[in-house]
């Protein structure tokens, strides 16, 4: 049996994670992985309901340690019902966003700290920690204006172009931290590259896994 994979996706709003999440799938699943695709927040129902809660974008009054808590309690449930037993049992797990993007939005960009933020999330991720994690890597006006042109706003994407620029700054930042697990790609390069790119690192680790 497969020993089970953890990969994260990460980047500024509009970076082009989902893209390059459906190309790993299809990779992975060419390497006889039973693959999960899963977003954050959300991927359960309890999760996808405190999603509504936190992304409502008439909810400005929300106070940084309330969508703190709330975006911990959705990856809680995720980890719990989804995530943590697809693991166990050897699959594969791709998630568009985990932990990093509360350590960057709500511990860099709102200004709780990393560390305070990595203490509370520590109860809903226990031992799940990514194998490695892809950080698309934005300019933040970049990533606005695409979402722009696709859809509605949401709380988080109507945000100063200040917090962006934060969010963009935290993950460099933070890959700084963590090289080791944290890869950063140039999300401007064409699709295919990026592709290439993550798949050449998860080709090591699923080899390494294998010796
Ligand atoms: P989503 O529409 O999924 O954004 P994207 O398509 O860019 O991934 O919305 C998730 C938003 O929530 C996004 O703006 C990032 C933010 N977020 C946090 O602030 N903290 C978190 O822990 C997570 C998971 C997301």
């Amino acid at each position: 049996m497969n020993k089970g994979i953890f990969i994260t996706m990460e980047g500024p709003d509009g970076s082009g994670k989902s893209t390059q999440i459906a190309l790993l799938k299809e990779y992975l699943e060419s390497e006889g992985y039973d693959v999960l695709i899963t977003r954050e927040p959300g991927g359960t129902t309890i999760s996808e309901a405190i999603r509504g809660i936190i992304l409502n974008k008439n909810y400005t009054e929300m106070s940084p340690v309330t969508e703190m808590l709330l975006y911990a309690s959705a990856r809680a449930q995720l980890i719990a019902e989804v995530i943590g037993p697809v693991l166990d049992r050897g699959g594969a797990v791709i998630s568009d966003r985990f932990v990093d993007s509360s350590l960057v939005y709500q511990g860099m960009a709102r200004g709780l700290g990393v560390d305070a933020v990595y203490e509370v999330n520590k109860q809903a991720i226990g031992k799940y920690m990514p194998d490695v994690t892809f950080m698309l890597d934005l300019p933040a006006e970049v990533g606005i204006s695409r979402k722009k042109d696709q859809k509605e706003l949401d709380r988080m994407e109507l945000e100063s172009l200040d917090f962006h620029r934060k969010v963009a700054e935290g993950y460099r930042k933070l890959a700084e931290k963590f090289p080791d697990r944290i890869e950063t790609i140039d999300a401007t390069l064409p699709i295919e590259r990026i592709s290439d790119l993550i798949k050449d690192r998860v080709r090591v680790i699923l080899n390494d896994d294998a010796l």
